[in-house]
């Protein structure tokens, strides 16, 4: 039998992802889950044939250059992989898969807690209960924002974008979007397309971000862009922290522009603007998209997958370079 491959698992995963690593790889775990610099990556992967990072672990060009030869695999726990250096990596022959769908239906079920969570302060309400500070009930007291049959924006029409949509229509919501490419009509489904997102803006009144973070996307929600979403309206983010410009979004949470921002990814994040946590209208959770064990555990799974294929000389089930 030849020997099993290598492969460094840079985070501790779900017990029954390490389970199948451990038994048909020869895998180097991280029990303790202590997060690992990017010397101890290189130092981990010497002699090794794989790895399979996290976002929390970036993959840089200078890493890589530092990869054995025989390390021809990079499988991120993750769809997003804007922490690896792909470029890099296709110019070392290494071959990056990610874990696309699997975690489409967890990060559009936080889309509209997001949502609705910001719309009708939720963060507001579970502090005045947990602080006691729940006085009498008021006909005008803590009203939020109807979101049913309101219209929703989403930026990102790709395969969470159109989850996020499929729920928002329970909700009567009229959906607007902007995507690089046009949808066919079936995966439209009455959606309304703008070439341009400055023209889907104040279509707005809740504008959902669901890109990848990219040179183009990278700083979209800045300060211009929202002085064209219609008054009062509400942001959620699942996708990246930096397609947001934080300080315009906390200007306009504070200025009233807008009425509520539900966050669920930050620049820099865990070390986010502190200026969020002093605003109440915003709903902020720390980064919560595909964590349900179902779903960390097909994430892993789709990784071990995409190792399989590499290793069985097959095409991988979810490529990115
Ligand atoms: C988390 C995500 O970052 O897959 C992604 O790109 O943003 C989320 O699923 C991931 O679970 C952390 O490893």
């Amino acid at each position: 039998m030849p020997p099993k491959p290598t492969v460094l698992v840079t985070r501790k995963l779900p017990a029954a992802v390490e389970a199948r690593l451990a038994r048909d790889y020869d895998a180097r775990l991280n029990a303790s889950d202590k997060l690992l610099s990017a010397d101890e990556i290189v130092a981990g992967v010497q002699n090794a044939d794989a790895l399979l990072p996290c976002p929390t672990c970036k993959v840089t060009a200078d890493m890589i250059r530092r990869f054995p030869d025989r390390l021809k695999a990079i499988a991120t726990f993750s769809v997003g992989y804007e922490h690896i250096d792909v470029k890099a990596a296709k110019e070392r022959g290494i071959v990056v898969g990610n874990t696309p769908d699997v975690l489409t239906d967890a990060t559009a079920d936080i889309a509209l807690l997001l949502m609705l969570g910001a719309a009708r302060g939720a963060s507001e309400g579970e502090r005045v209960v947990r602080d006691a500070a729940w006085g009498a009930w008021a006909p005008t007291g803590m009203l939020g924002v109807h979101m049913t049959g309101k219209r929703l924006g989403i930026y990102g029409m790709g395969r969470i974008g159109q989850a996020v949509a499929k729920r928002a229509r329970a909700f009567d919501m009229k959906i607007h979007y902007h995507n690089r490419s046009r949808l066919s009509p079936d995966l439209e489904q009455g959606a309304v397309f703008h070439a341009r997102a400055e023209d889907m803006l104040p279509h707005s009144d809740f504008l959902s971000i669901n890109a990848p973070a990219t040179a183009e996307t990278t700083g979209f929600l800045n300060a211009a862009r929202i002085k064209l979403l219609p008054d009062g309206a509400i942001v959620v983010n699942t996708a990246r922290g930096p397609l947001v410009d934080d300080e315009a979004l906390i200007a306009a949470l504070k200025s009233g522009k807008l009425f509520a921002a539900g966050l669920d990814v930050y620049a820099g994040e865990p070390a986010i603007n502190p200026a969020y946590r002093s605003v109440s209208n915003a709903f902020l959770l720390p980064h919560l998209g595909s964590a349900t064990t179902e779903t960390r555990v097909a994430m892993g799974m789709k990784a071990v997958d995409n190792l399989d294929a590499f290793f069985a000389g097959k095409p991988l089930p979810a490529r990115v370079v």
